[in-house]
């Protein structure tokens, strides 16, 4: 295909990663897709193993895939968990591997392809953001700070590279329907009983598993991706996904603080 870009797709092995190699394989890219374990399925792309929280299997993936195409065009930073628990149940260790996985993990990547964009003066990183980092989400606290800080990283990100040729964006979707609702990873202290939080925390992260359930098909963010990709889309931050759930986000710019902490308590049942 005319102007078939070689893309990086970052946990390609479910959900909307899946969703997004597919999708631009079948548009004629040459897509490498990773997993942090080898080939897990037949796939119309190459998969390459990655383990975003490890430096050398970031460096040594880069390295095969320009071995391979000689080139990225661009990588999709979309390998991420989904960690529950209440921030007081949350041991510093389990916030740190929500953080490895979703800011530095996109952040290695990012350091890794980086110097070959800029030498061939082009290049697109989209970051897979989350509502979860616009609206701090009760008994997902880490997971929240780790996309919050995710927007940070790309916004001023965005900024620094831009004057090489590349293009950073943020895809920011709302529920979606994946795998992730079997993925996600707990802070065990709010699975002990004993704990404080352990009934409402387990009230409202089943209040979340329902809405991905019934969430919107990860061939929406794929389609936008690769939008992205294409250069069709263009701006440093994307919404995408159910619309009351966009509508919500989008209040909190416009309704006062505390009404919209008020509305959100009063939806979770949380507060006295
Ligand atoms: N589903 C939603 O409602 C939703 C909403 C907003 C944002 N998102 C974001 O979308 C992205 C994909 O989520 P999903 O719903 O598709 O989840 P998923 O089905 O659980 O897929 C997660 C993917 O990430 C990979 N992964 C996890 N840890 C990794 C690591 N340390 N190194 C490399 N790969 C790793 C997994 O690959 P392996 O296990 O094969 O290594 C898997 O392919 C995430 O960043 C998530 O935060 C999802």
């Amino acid at each position: 295909m005319a102007g078939s870009k070689v893309v990086l797709v970052t946990g390609a092995s479910s959900g909307i990663g899946r969703a997004t190699a597919e999708r631009l394989a079948a548009r004629g890219h040459r897509v490498v897709g990773t997993s942090r374990r080898d080939s897990p399925g037949e796939a119309p792309w190459t998969w390459a193993v990655l383990d975003v929280t490890d430096e050398a299997s970031v460096a040594a993936c880069v390295a095969g895939v320009l071995a391979s195409h000689g080139r990225i065009d661009a990588v999709v930073n979309n390998a991420g968990l989904v960690m529950a628990g209440a921030v007081e149940d949350t041991t510093p260790d389990e916030a740190r591997l929500s953080f490895e996985t979703n800011v530095f993990g996109a952040m290695r990547l990012a350091r890794a392809v980086l110097p070959g964009m800029r030498a061939q003066k082009a290049g697109t990183i989209v970051n897979m953001g989350s509502l979860a980092g616009r609206v701090g989400m009760p008994f997902q606290g880490l997971y929240s700070a780790s996309k919050f800080a995710l927007e940070g990283l790309t916004e001023a990100l965005a900024q620094e590279v831009a004057a090489f040729g590349v293009t950073v964006a943020l895809v920011a979707p709302g529920d979606t329907a994946t795998p992730v609702v079997d993925n996600r990873v707990w802070a065990a202290g709010s699975r002990d009983p004993a704990s404080p939080y352990a009934a409402a925390c387990a009230r409202v992260v089943a209040m979340y598993e329902k809405d991905e359930r019934a969430g919107a098909p990860a061939d929406g963010v794929a389609a936008l991706v690769t939008a992205i990709v294409e250069g069709r889309r263009r701006g440093p931050r994307h919404v995408v996904g159910p619309l009351g759930q966009r509508v919500m986000v989008a209040s909190r710019g416009v309704v006062p603080g505390g009404i919209f902490h008020w509305g959100m308590s009063r939806y979770f049942g949380l507060g006295r």
